[in-house]
């Protein structure tokens, strides 16, 4: 597959359009994010930096984001090729325009979760990490009650 004319594309938001192209690559590639609503997409997008978008023209084909405090942690998230056009190095650049962000480069260790592609990840110099397995799956958390919280430097109890 000639893969020379494929535009990588850093973006702080999407069209409605383009949110829907994405929900249609997660349905397509993704089996974890197969489910997923846009307006949901849009907001997980306003909160990670950078977010990729690969197009072929006018087609989304594939997507990653990251989110980072800029210095010390980071985790890339929802990595996607469009299924025609795997196996061509795409993937691989996807993951590196990501880490090369200006927001990425200084950052201490890049994590991210996987089930099914190790493999891939290793071929691009990720290793496996198996001191950070925990999760906390959404609830409903009991609101804490009276404590204090400071917004700009003024004080305030909360109840
Ligand atoms: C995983 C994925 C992003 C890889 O994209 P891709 O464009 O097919 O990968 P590339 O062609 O850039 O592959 C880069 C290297 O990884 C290797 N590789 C890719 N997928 C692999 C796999 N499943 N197993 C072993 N090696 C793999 C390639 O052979 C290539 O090796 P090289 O260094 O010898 O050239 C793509 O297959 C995909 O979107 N899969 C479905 C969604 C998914 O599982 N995403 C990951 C979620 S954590």
């Amino acid at each position: 597959m000639d893969c020379s004319n494929i535009q990588f594309q850093y973006v702080d938001f999407l069209e409605t359009d383009q949110l829907n192209q994405l929900i249609g690559l997660f349905e397509a590639a993704a089996f974890w994010a197969c489910e997923r609503a846009s307006e949901d997409m849009a907001i997980a997008i306003a909160h990670s930096h950078p977010v990729v978008i690969a197009w072929d023209s006018n087609e989304l084909i594939g997507f990653a984001r990251a989110t980072s405090d800029g210095i010390y942690r980071a985790t890339i998230w929802d990595v996607v090729i469009h299924p025609n056009y795997q196996g061509a190095g795409l993937g691989r650049k996807l993951v590196q325009t990501v880490l090369g962000h200006p927001h990425m480069s200084r950052i201490e260790r890049v994590y991210l979760m996987t089930t099914r592609q190790q493999a891939f990840y290793k071929r691009i110099g990720f290793q496996e990490n198996e001191t950070t397995t925990m999760v906390l799956f959404h609830q409903e958390i009991e609101p804490v009650p009276d404590f204090t919280v400071v917004e700009s430097g003024v004080a305030s109890s909360k109840g």
